[in-house]
């Protein structure tokens, strides 16, 4: 039986019936046994401030960085706010790439996927969200870009993927990671 594997998925939005959290749950569904799958919302995470910081984590801040620590590798799935990633997202990034190239996202390997109403299904955002990965030296999975465009019409109101391609996708998609990330995990 292959090795377990603790992976955390942090959903970039807050919102109730996000698609992007759901995403996470439909990866959930066709994630392999030997993964540990721990699902990472970030609310009322402060904004980031460097005189805060030295003066020692947010009690919420203390408690995503020691539910990230564990994590051998991480799935983002992004929002895409403005072109760009959400200032959520990005504000817990921060405080997770301290201090720096010691924090808990250092070095992990990672992939990237979001979900969207709109035809392109975060592509920008997930452009830069590589940025952001790669100065905090997270390899990331090269090949496959998980977009679920029209995200609306995909997600029931409960949250559940009603679409079979797009499940198909994830089921690809986690095999592929799950295979790309051995030499990181082993
Ligand atoms: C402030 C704001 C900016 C947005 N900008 C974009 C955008 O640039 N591109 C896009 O595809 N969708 C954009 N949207 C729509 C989001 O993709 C949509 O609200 C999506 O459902 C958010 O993800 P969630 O369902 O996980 O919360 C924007 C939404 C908000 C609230």
């Amino acid at each position: 039986m292959a090795q377990s594997i603790k992976i955390a998925g942090i959903s970039g939005s807050l919102r109730k019936g996000s698609y992007n959290s759901s995403a996470l749950e439909a990866v959930r569904i066709c994630a392999p046994d030997h993964w540990n799958f721990d699902i990472v919302t970030l609310e009322d995470i402060p904004l980031f401030n460097e005189d805060v910081e030295a003066e020692g984590w947010p009690p919420r801040v203390k408690a995503l960085r020691d539910r990230l620590e564990p994590a051998e590798a991480i799935i983002f799935a992004t929002p895409e706010y403005n072109y760009s990633i959400p200032g959520v997202l990005k504000n817990a990034i921060d405080w997770l790439s301290r201090p720096e190239r010691k924090g808990p996202i250092f070095n992990k390997p990672a992939a990237i996927i979001g979900a969207s109403p709109s035809m392109i299904g975060t592509a920008r955002a997930q452009a830069h969200l590589r940025q952001v990965a790669f100065y905090n030296g997270m390899p990331l999975l090269p090949t496959t870009e998980i977009l679920i465009a029209n995200a609306d019409d995909k997600f029931d109101k409960e949250g559940r993927l009603q679409d079979n391609e797009t499940q198909g996708y994830l089921q690809e998609f986690v095999e592929e990671f799950d295979n790309w990330l051995k030499p990181y995990v082993s």
